[in-house]
């Protein structure tokens, strides 16, 4: 057996640590997933000091290789590591030092763990946020790619869950696009701030080594320099505010997942989900759960609550690093891997679901759901809103009671009503009238869908 590695901070100690402790305070475990950026870094970092006569170019080129063939052993499988070496930065440089020697204990000139850690986890960011959003594209491009069979379908619209007023399955469609829009234009704005070099602020004063930190930056591909070591040192915002853009996505999700699963009820019965979504039930055998939806709408819970956890990490940590702040990366990954994967299967639902085109022409009879087209209507005829809205919702009543659609009353009561109401309000009533009356901005008209369905085909490609 070979005796356990000392530690980098061996110097000042008297003795070993206790296994307990080695095991309470590793972060190896989670951390390793960062070990291509860590090897990216390290390797922009020696670079660096070769450029800035720290170390010769000879001393880099080593450097350099190794890192890489350390690299390649990890995407292998064939590197152990070594818990008591605490983390994936402190594995990778003992590995690095195992193979070169002396040049290898180089590395680590100007530089802290704590900027370290930081520019990882900031390039990992990064590069999660370019993932993320391309498959934030996918799923609006599945909602997308429905208009084309969905285009005359009418829905409910309903608010409070109860039914509103008629709208084309496509406005539904488009709603959720704008949604993931503004996500993946949060995440975009997030990705400014994360992408933002704190290496070669050390470990919380900067350093007397003359590092070129924009040397390093522009290796990187970082729009900029972190300005202040204390703050870099300290700041974990740009990990929280990703877990908030990835929170928002969630939610969004979520109230899709909801909305999904009660229109495949046979309640509502607007939706057939994909079977190969959908899973059954040990006991009952007639069962086709929406088990993915309600997966996708209970996952937000651990996301959100990834989010709560970091918010309360940071609270109130004097400057500037803090063990504590080691506790971000679980977080992270986990609102990052779990997100990812609804999203994924987010966007095979959409595309694979189908609308049940005549049980929703059925139940559009039902709800008075031409009743505010009809108040407009009328306002067109000179009505005052208040008044109008007074008017028709007497006219919902007595076809409530004679449990009718508004169409099903009789003229005559549609005139005493108000006498400017003739034989033309068949010509406003029911659904599809109601939402081709539709005519503002934003609104359900078939005209203004139309345009922003070629839109999102133009924007999305
Ligand atoms: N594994 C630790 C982390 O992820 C590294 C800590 C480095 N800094 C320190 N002062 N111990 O945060």
């Amino acid at each position: 057996m070979t005796s356990p590695p000392k530690k980098p901070w061996s110097g000042v100690f008297d003795g070993a640590t206790d296994p307990r402790v080695e095991e309470f305070t590793e972060s190896v475990s989670f951390d390793q997933r960062l070990y291509a950026q860590d090897i990216r870094g390290s390797a922009a970092h020696a670079k660096m000091l070769a450029a800035t006569g720290m170390i010769s170019a000879d001393e880099s080129g080593q450097i350099v290789s190794a890192l890489e063939e350390i690299g390649r052993q990890i995407e292998a499988g064939e590197f152990v590591f070594r818990r008591e070496l605490e983390d994936v930065h402190m594995n990778i440089e003992r590995a690095l030092i195992e193979r070169i020697g002396e040049v290898g204990r180089k590395l680590h000139t100007g530089r802290s763990r704590n900027d370290q850690v930081s520019t990882d986890f900031r390039l990992w960011i990064r590069d999660s946020i370019d993932g993320i959003d391309q498959t934030l594209l996918d799923l609006q491009r599945a909602f997308v790619g429905r208009t084309k069979r969905d285009k005359d379908v009418v829905l409910p619209g309903y608010t409070h869950l109860q039914r509103a007023q008629p709208v084309l399955a496509n406005h539904y469609w488009l709603a959720y696009c704008e949604k993931f829009a503004r996500d993946r234009s949060r995440l975009a704005d997030c990705r400014t701030r994360v992408n933002q070099l704190p290496l070669g602020t050390a470990a919380l004063a900067g350093t007397s080594i003359a590092v070129d930190r924009q040397h390093v930056a522009n290796a990187l591909g970082f729009e900029g320099l972190v300005a202040n070591s204390l703050d870099s040192s300290s700041d974990r915002d740009f990990a929280i505010e990703f877990c908030f853009a990835l929170a928002l996505v969630a939610e969004h999700l979520s109230t899709w997942a909801e909305e999904w699963i009660l229109w495949s009820t046979a309640e509502f019965n607007f939706l057939g989900l994909p079977q190969a979504y959908c899973t059954g039930s040990s006991i009952m055998p007639q069962k086709i759960n929406p088990d993915v939806l309600e997966l996708i709408r209970g996952k937000t819970a651990r996301v959100v609550g990834n989010l709560q956890s970091l918010l309360v990490l940071v609270k109130g940590l004097p400057l500037a690093y803090n063990r504590d702040l080691q506790e971000d990366k679980e977080r992270v990954f986990d609102s990052f891997d779990t997100v990812a994967a609804c999203v994924e299967l987010a966007t095979a639902v959409v595309a694979g679901a189908k609308l049940n085109r005549e049980a929703i022409a059925v139940s559009l009879d039902r709800g008075y759901l031409d009743a505010t087209a009809l108040m407009e209507y009328l306002i067109g005829l000179g009505v005052a809103q208040r008044t109008a809205h007074e008017i028709i919702g007497k006219l919902v009543r007595q076809a409530m009671e004679q449990n009718v659609p508004l169409a099903g009353l009789p003229l005559a009561e549609f005139q005493a009503a108000h006498k400017a109401l003739d034989k033309k309000v068949f010509e406003v009533l029911g659904v599809q009238q109601a939402v081709n009356a539709l005519v503002s901005d934003g609104s359900s008209g078939p005209k203004q869908v139309a345009r922003q369905v070629a839109l999102w085909r133009k924007r999305l490609g």
